[in-house]
């Protein structure tokens, strides 16, 4: 992959120096023998989640010294919360979370920084300043990119035409409403282009997305380009539109995330137009516990790179992970 192919982080995250939050009476892990890394994961019910749990696990094993204990929380808030309380109950040295969505997880987030465990939130945020460090994808830049991608398929800007249906992620996550403002931030200047959904929510979830186009095409005739949150949603509209006979009517299909095995080969075979790369932020989220629980210092915020990935260098991605 090619530096010059990512796409430019926000300004406003880029060159931002923030203060580091850690929870009071807090002290560096250095003397203990072993770390104990609670993981708190959502669900892995999503490829993505498969893999995000797959990046943290292979990092964990370059470090002997820590102890990673990951939870599933099996795509249900309660059971997250749970989760959360059960690896402070085991008095974690710092937790790792990344949220199902941002209103249920803080009160549990909140209680882990009284009980002096630093957090590290991943992906999806909560609604505290409280926590130690934040890392994940840009994703207002990637809804940006998408939506001016989505204009210049559609006939560039002041003649963009047709009809668009945006399958949304789950609405009370940031990634979501990111992904809509920035798309709409391009799609709203162009009189021509037209909503054919009223925020509709796929869960992030390949058959929601599929149920949710299946009665767009029986309401309208003519459909132009999909926009879904993820990889998985877009592809689920894709397959509704192939099994009602409209896949080759509808040109333009545009997901996130990216991965070699989904998205990449979806875009290889012409099913999607285009996505964005959304790397799992579990590598990067266990270094910098560890890097934390040496007493050295961290960043409040890391923002993971982006790059479109269309028919152009879809192979090349393929090829490198050994899929072509
Ligand atoms: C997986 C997922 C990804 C998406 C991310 C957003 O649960 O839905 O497909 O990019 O979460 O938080």
């Amino acid at each position: 992959m090619k530096r010059r192919e990512f796409l430019k982080l926000s300004a406003s995250i880029a060159g931002t120096a923030m203060v580091v939050y850690l929870p009071i009476g807090w002290t560096p892990a250095r003397s203990a023998g072993k770390w104990k890394v609670g993981f708190s994961q959502c669900t892995t019910l999503e490829p993505w989640r498969v893999q995000f749990n797959k990046d943290i696990e292979a990092e964990a094993k370059k470090h002997p010294e820590v102890d990673l204990v990951i939870t599933d929380g099996q795509d249900k808030t309660e059971k997250q919360v749970a989760d959360c309380e059960n690896l402070i109950v085991q008095q974690i040295n710092v937790l790792l979370i990344s949220p199902k969505e941002s209103a249920g997880l803080t009160g549990v987030v909140e209680k882990a920084i009284d009980a002096k465990i630093p957090v590290i939130v991943l992906d999806r945020n909560v609604d505290t300043k409280r926590i130690t460090q934040f890392i994940g994808g840009d994703n207002a830049l990637i809804g940006r990119a998408a939506g001016e991608y989505a204009v210049k398929l559609l006939g560039g800007p002041g003649k963009a035409q047709g009809n668009v249906v945006e399958i949304w992620g789950g609405m009370g996550t940031q990634p979501a409403h990111d992904r809509h403002d920035g798309f709409h931030l391009f799609t709203d200047k162009e009189p021509g282009i037209k909503y054919l959904l009223n925020n509709q929510s796929g869960d992030w979830k390949q058959d929601q997305a599929y149920n949710i186009m299946t009665t767009a095409l029986r309401n309208n005739e003519k459909i132009d380009l999909i926009y879904g949150h993820n990889d998985p949603m877009a592809y689920g509209a894709y397959l509704a539109a192939k099994d009602a006979g409209r896949d080759k009517d509808i040109k333009f299909i545009l997901g996130i995330d990216g991965l070699p095995d989904e998205g990449v080969t979806w875009v290889n075979k012409g099913q999607l137009t285009a996505t964005f790369l959304y790397a799992t932020p579990g590598a990067e989220g266990l270094r910098q516990a560890v890097k934390l629980l040496n007493g050295e210092k961290i960043e409040p915020v890391i923002t993971l790179p982006t790059m479109l990935i269309d028919k152009n260098n879809a192979p090349e991605i393929l090829k490198q992970h050994g899929l072509l």
